[in-house]
């Protein structure tokens, strides 16, 4: 096991970490098996997720082709939201609880997978919405036991949701972006098809594989499993474990893809090989993450994307403003990666080194700088937005940024150092603009 000081025992900490994933096909035109792979499952009526966008796309005809030529019962759903809501979650529910389904498939990105999520769980164990939404917002209870298979397709290379077992969603009343945490949640398998890269509008794949990034970058400098307080039984041991042996695979492997092929995939459209590769390291990611766990950056996220005001980019919907995932993420990382960078140079260093930075005379004491001045590298070199005062936010918006964020503790506390209230407004003011 390599890195085995790191994962020295420590006092009270945990002495084992889990290994969970989806059972996952990854493969050009694996999106042509669903029929095969839900037959196995015994789904007989199944429920297709997706939305009309993606209608137009061929990927979700190709899904629909291969489950009715299955011989199974497909009723479409396209009515999910790019960022779902309360509402849309409940209305998902509504549709899962009416269809009597004995299984659903999702094909689209994060919204459309975790609107899938949702709706399996509300209609397989009903209760009332906030019951099983995090604390504080919800009530944060666990389903009571397994839900029906769901088969996830991502056709968006960043979200990492068909690993993990989270739903994340805007509270409308309280503006607040929250989620559903639970074991139960994670997608029965995932059918990664590389090919649907290639339709994706470039700051979509921009913003995914920024999104990547965070979640690769994020799980490797988390909080040890082993500086994690120990459960007080192994099956309560949460999802976000904290960095351990296994999901540092997946990161190292995650980050070195994306140095090499982020700048290709995002600047230049024919290249497929470049957009596939990007697809992988999301696998790579996803399983990490979903294992590891996220902590500041998408903690901030949360807030920076819930209380956006005017912000549009290209290739996003233009009804309404809207910043989306990866951007609400990225614009925080250099700040926080700075700040985490003390607790554990040696990884920050190097996972600086995968993502393309020159490492020689490097010390410990330029971990912070050498971090975030290759995330800023990456992000000018992509056309992302130059920190949270692109998004449309001020200094002023900082106390309401920081109030948003703070009680995503699920986050914070697996960040590598403790965050305070003070030093996450700390945080968010070195993000207002990098360059
Ligand atoms: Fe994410």
């Amino acid at each position: 096991m390599s890195c085995c000081h790191y994962y020295a025992p420590t006092e009270g900490g945990d002495t084992a970490f889990s290994v969970d994933t989806s059972a996952i096909t990854f493969g050009k035109g694996c999106l042509s098996e669903a029929g095969s792979h839900a037959k196995a499952l015994a789904i007989t009526r199944i429920a297709l997720f997706t939305d009309r966008t993606l209608m137009e796309f061929p990927h979700v005809e190709a899904v629909k082709a291969s489950l009715l030529a299955a011989g199974l019962d497909v009723v479409v759903y396209d009515e999910t939201r790019v960022e779902p809501t309360d509402q849309s979650f409940k209305a998902a529910s509504q549709f899962a609880v009416e269809g009597a389904f004995d299984g659903f498939i999702s094909v689209g990105g994060g919204s459309v997978i975790d609107t899938c999520k949702a709706a399996n769980l509300y209609s397989s164990h009903p209760a009332e919405f906030l019951t099983y939404v995090n604390a504080p917002i919800g009530n944060g209870k666990q389903p009571a036991g397994p839900l029906k298979p769901h088969i996830a397709c991502p056709t968006t290379s960043g979200t990492g949701s068909e690993c993990t077992g989270i739903a994340v969603f805007d509270l409308l009343e309280m503006k607040a972006k929250t989620g559903i945490v639970s074991r139960y949640l994670r997608p029965t398998r995932a059918l990664v098809d590389p090919l649907c890269t290639h339709t994706m509008p470039k700051n979509v794949i921009a913003a995914s594989a920024f999104d990547v990034l965070s979640h690769a970058l994020e799980s490797y400098t988390a909080r040890p499993y082993n500086q994690r307080p120990a459960a007080d039984s192994p099956s309560a041991r949460p999802m976000s474990q904290g960095a351990n042996p296994w999901s540092d695979i997946g990161c190292r492997e995650s980050l070195q893809i994306l140095g090499t092929y982020i700048q290709r995939a995002v600047n230049d459209a024919s290249d497929t090989e470049a957009r596939e590769q990007l697809m992988w390291a999301a696998t790579l990611a996803g399983i990490a993450f979903g294992n590891a766990g996220c902590h500041v950056p998408h903690g901030m996220s949360y807030s920076v994307a819930g209380l956006v005001k005017c912000f549009q980019p290209e290739g996003y919907p233009a009804d309404e403003p809207i910043c989306p995932h990866g951007m609400s993420v990225i614009v925080n990382a250099p700040s926080v990666f700075a700040h985490t960078a003390p607790a554990s140079p040696q990884r920050h260093l190097a996972a600086a080194g995968w993502l393309g930075a020159d490492l020689r005379n490097a010390t410990e004491e330029d971990a912070s700088e050498i971090i975030s001045r290759q995330i800023i590298s990456l992000m000018r070199a992509t056309g992302m937005p130059n920190g949270i005062s692109d998004i449309g936010y001020t200094m002023d918006d900082v106390p309401a940024l920081t109030a948003g964020a703070f009680p995503q503790q699920r986050l914070m506390q697996n960040a590598p150092c403790t965050i305070t209230e003070n030093s996450l407004s700390g945080l968010f003011e070195r993000a207002i603009s990098y360059w």
